[in-house]
């Protein structure tokens, strides 16, 4: 079974393995969509932290993770989807609900998120540090 998500995966931290791994327990086969530097910065009004090659790398080189490509467009889940021939769509459950639009192409699934752990908060603390 095919597994696909999508996220910007910045500054990599412990809820993003969390969520990969148990994505691939899930299927089998996990590709992994990373928001380009463009998209992520529409989204958040911030540049992330590393470049869309370095998430890239960083996700490439992680066993749980079978391929990777750049998400240029939130509006293309759909072309996505079925170019890669997913079967399954898993997201973080703060987007629950929002891919349901999706469930004639695949299965939707929704994982739990790791509690206490998020990127924009993590930058947040290292700005902080005294
Ligand atoms: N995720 C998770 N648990 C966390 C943080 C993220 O399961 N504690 C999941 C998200 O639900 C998403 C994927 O990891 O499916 C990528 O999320 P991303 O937005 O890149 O990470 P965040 O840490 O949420 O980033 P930000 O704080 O900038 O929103």
């Amino acid at each position: 079974m095919r597994i696909i998500t999508f996220g910007t995966f910045d500054v990599f931290h412990v809820g993003h393995v969390n969520i990969l791994e148990r994505a691939r327990a899930l299927g089998g086969h996990l590709i992994v969509g990373v928001s380009s530097d463009a998209l992520n910065f529409s989204k958040k009004a911030r540049n992330p932290i590393y470049s869309q090659e370095d998430r890239i790398h960083i996700l490439k080189s992680l066993r749980c993770v079978d391929e990777v490509f750049v998400e240029e467009s939130l509006e293309l889940k759909a072309q996505y989807i079925t170019e890669h021939n997913a079967d399954m769509l898993v997201m973080g459950d703060d987007w629950e609900g929002k891919f349901d639009h999706l469930k004639h192409l695949c299965e939707v699934v929704y994982l739990p998120r790791t509690p206490s752990v998020s990127t924009t908060e993590t930058i947040e603390v290292v700005k902080n540090l005294k």
